[in-house]
């Protein structure tokens, strides 16, 4: 996913599987292998002795155990390290991904790896359950929103973070802003100022009755692609290479702000087709039951149910 969303912008991509998968695991059924630690660091240490580690960007994504994160770590410190001789020629952008709806899926010593290498990255991508998890802060309220944004900024000195996901009409109504109405969901971006102080913004969008798969990821992969873009067509703040300081970023128009709207738009609009696509397809291939059902029919009913969405409408 997030390889061909940013080949699609134009981005040049050396991409280093973390894991081979036949297929995305929310769909529960898969085949495929996780790879290891030590594969990880050879694949960098085979890039590094052919000179191929000249990136300005890097993302991270799933790493599939504590000690695949602390490999994809020794990478993005490494390259943070190789770019200090050029300040502001490298950008690492970290999706810190450990869960979802309020529940873990890596094992728990994914949690502290984590916390060790976020101080490295540039900008991190939690979900509101990663934003809990990395801050020690449940999300209750918008002014428990704000602290949690404040102390993942104060506890990882990390200068930009997105939080992907907030289901705000859920919490409790606190100060002069009010919540965006039902089936809304809100993005919350933060860039610190040179004293260290949050300059947030928020983005509410309309929420499509659907469970997706992969949007982490492609949410990620349009924000390295647009957050590029944005950074370059600021006029006087490139270096080298298209990248700038948080300083420089926080002092120009927000281009996290500018770039992470563009990304709504277009997760907004793949969404929207991809509904209409299960739609169609689900009436194709899920046909109303007559009379009776075969157990067999049932199985292929209940296969359908799970891998093609969460929630199936039964199409008569
Ligand atoms: P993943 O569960 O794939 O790891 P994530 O939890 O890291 O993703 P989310 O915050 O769930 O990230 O989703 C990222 C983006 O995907 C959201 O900002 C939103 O734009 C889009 N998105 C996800 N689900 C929906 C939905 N049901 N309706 C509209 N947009 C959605
Ligand atoms: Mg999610
Ligand atoms: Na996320
Ligand atoms: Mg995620």
């Amino acid at each position: 996913m997030a390889t061909f969303v940013m080949q699609s912008l134009g981005c040049e991509v050396a991409a280093l599987n973390t894991v081979h998968f036949s297929n995305h695991t929310g769909y529960r059924q898969f085949k495929g292998t996780r790879a290891t630690a030590q594969e990880i660091s050879d694949l960098y240490q085979g890039l590094c002795q052919s000179n191929l580690t000249d990136f300005d960007v890097m993302l991270s994504g799933y790493a599939p155990s504590a000690a695949a994160v602390e490999s994809v770590g020794t990478i993005g410190i490494d390259l943070q390290e190789k770019a200090d001789k050029k300040p502001g020629s490298f950008f690492w952008v970290l999706d810190p991904v450990m869960g979802d709806q309020g529940r873990l899926y890596v094992n728990d010593d994914v949690v502290p790896a984590y916390k060790k290498i976020i101080p490295f990255a540039d900008l991190i991508l939690p979900n509101q359950f990663e934003a809990e998890t990395l801050s020690g802060i449940k999300i209750t309220s918008l002014a428990t929103l704000a602290s949690a944004v404040t102390a993942i900024h104060r506890m990882y000195s990390v200068p930009h973070v997105i939080i992907t996901s907030v289901q705000l009409f859920k919490l409790s109504q606190s100060g002069s802003t009010p919540p965006p109405p039902e089936n809304f969901l809100t993005v919350i971006g933060s860039t610190t100022r040179s004293d260290g102080s949050p300059r947030l913004f928020r983005i509410d969008i309309p929420a499509l009755d659907c469970f997706f798969s992969g949007t982490g990821d492609m949410f990620a992969a349009l924000t390295v692609a647009r957050l590029s873009e944005a950074v370059s067509a600021v006029e006087g703040l490139r270096t080298t290479k298209s990248w700038v300081s948080p300083d420089d970023v926080a002092a120009t128009d927000l281009p996290l702000a500018s770039a992470t709207v563009k990304v709504l738009s277009s997760m907004h609009s793949i969404l929207e087709r991809t509904l209409e696509s299960r739609d169609a397809e689900l009436a194709v291939t899920v046909p109303a039951l007559d009379g009776e059902a075969s157990a067999e029919e049932l199985q292929k009913r209940d296969y359908l149910r799970r891998t093609k969405a969460a929630e199936v409408r039964l199409v008569r």
